[in-house]
């Protein structure tokens, strides 16, 4: 038996075998196929055949022959697969702000990722908590936002100067080590909020124009970038505009999460924009800013992305695609239901952040993108779903593996298969891919740590959400 991750959409095994060894395995592109779609064939007569629909299928025919010799070296049986993936935008986003990852770490997950057939890297570069990116045109973002004098996360308390930022050159790294493995990178810009770091280097994007420090606490914090200064909108394109040089793919993130909108409700230029502009609600106002940005990368070409936040504003353009998370009133529902794109994932299912006694390996491999009440409209606008594992609570790139490893393969199941196998059958094909984990030398969690025991699941839960609270109360020494 073989068990290949994500399972194909259909296997047919033959009697025979077939001996093989070593010899090289003909791929051919067939433009009948769908983009992503592959013929894999093991025949006693003919070798092993790939037929894809594209180079990219072609890539993908491999990854699953990887996982064929891995566990057959010699002697293979006969089977032809037929496989093609369910959701078209299979995504794991990293989390680099709150913690700084190297090029080669990256390299190490991106790779993993590409085997497990997933095709976006959601690359999340600023926050609160620091800058990464190299940006020529406006530097104090990246010589001062990277910088933060401290780091006090949960449990942990540093008073260490921490600091990171990717050059341009490292990121275009990124982009092609990506691109070979048929991976785009979905680079986001955290607006407006989460933006400390942003403002601490130019404080004239906030309404208030003060100099803050960079954030070394965790939480959501109310220096928001302000949404009636034109300062604002300038700078943001000159930020947009290198980051669509550097990154070249289709898709672009705005982020749009959690901004608490206190300044604005005292900004003179923040009223005056919502004045001039008819705008009801300072939600309408956030979607008003996002709106002006999507258009600009629109120019560009490119198709824009916020998370489910933003949604909150109903003048928000109607070609964002949402990135659901946590979305308590189901606006979600409603974007997907009324025919606008979706990008699903959840809180509570998938995101890596949290240990494994909240979210097991199990549960991860049970979430379902499609939510209750979801019409067939609704779920037709699904373009894919999306992992993500944000760094508060992770400075080591052990541990990001071990967060990461092997959940990130159950969404990889869901986004590629969804309801092909079983978890038996997930189970015993991840053994399988071991092999890979190892040759990249992936910190993946060992199999006693996927699914804990109800007593130890209560434990770590409760673990968790103390030192949370503690992270969440401390006041560092000014
Ligand atoms: C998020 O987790 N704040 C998108
Ligand atoms: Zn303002």
């Amino acid at each position: 038996m073989i068990q290949i991750v994500p399972a194909p959409k259909k296997t047919t095994f033959f009697q025979r075998d077939y001996a093989y060894n070593g010899e090289t395995v003909r791929t051919s592109i067939d433009i009948l196929l769908g983009e992503e779609e592959y013929i894999l064939e093991v025949t006693s007569e003919d070798g092993i055949t790939i037929i894809g629909g594209s180079e990219k299928a072609v890539f993908y025919g491999e990854c699953t022959l990887e996982q064929i010799l891995l566990q057959n070296k010699k002697r293979i049986r006969a089977m032809k697969i037929e496989d093609e993936p369910v959701f078209r935008y299979r995504g794991f986003m990293i989390d680099c702000a709150r913690h700084f990852f190297t090029v080669d770490e990256l390299k190490a997950i991106i790779d993993t990722m590409a085997r497990l057939k997933f095709n976006y890297f959601h690359w999340h570069l600023t926050d609160d908590q620091g800058f990464r990116m190299q940006i020529d045109a406006l530097d104090k973002l990246h010589k001062e936002g990277s910088v933060r004098l401290g780091s006090h996360f949960g449990g942990t308390h540093s008073n260490s100067k921490y600091e990171g930022y990717y050059t341009t050159q490292q990121m275009q790294e990124i982009v092609q080590f990506c691109a070979e493995r048929y991976i785009e990178v979905v680079p986001e810009i955290d607006v407006p909020g989460h933006a400390t770091a942003m403002i601490h280097a130019y404080p004239e994007m906030s309404c208030r124009g003060r100099k803050v420090p960079v954030e070394t606490r965790q939480g959501i914090f109310k220096n928001i970038l302000c949404a009636g200064s034109e300062t604002t909108y300038e700078y943001l394109c000159k930020i947009l505009d290198e980051m669509c040089r550097i990154f070249p793919g289709e898709y672009f993130h705005l982020g749009g999460d959690e901004v608490p909108k206190e300044n604005w409700e005292h900004c003179s230029a923040c009223k005056n924009a919502m004045k001039e502009n008819g705008l009801e609600s300072y939600e309408q106002l956030q979607a008003w800013l996002m709106n002006r940005l999507a258009a600009y990368l629109q120019q560009k070409g490119k198709k824009v992305i916020c998370w489910n936040d933003a949604l909150k504003g109903e003048n928000l353009s109607k070609n964002f695609i949402a990135e659901r998370w946590m979305d308590r009133k189901n606006l979600t529902l409603y974007w997907a239901n009324s025919g606008r794109k979706v990008i699903m994932g959840d809180f509570y299912h998938t995101y890596f952040d949290y240990p494994y006694a909240m979210t097991p390996l199990k549960k991860v491999y049970r979430y379902s993108p499609y939510l209750k009440n979801m019409d067939i409209r609704g779920k037709e606008s699904i373009e894919g779903l999306e992992c993500c594992v944000w760094t508060e609570h992770i400075s080591s790139n052990a541990a990001i593996e071990y967060m990461l490893f092997p959940r990130a393969a159950a969404v990889a199941q869901t986004a590629w298969g969804c309801g092909r196998e079983n978890y038996a059958y997930f189970e015993s094909a991840l053994k399988a891919f071991k092999p890979i984990f190892k040759r990249n030398r992936i910190n993946c969690a060992p199999q006693k740590d996927w699914n804990p025991l109800p007593h130890k699941r209560l434990g770590g839960v409760v673990k968790l959400l103390v030192t949370t609270l503690k992270g969440l109360s401390y006041q560092p020494k000014a």
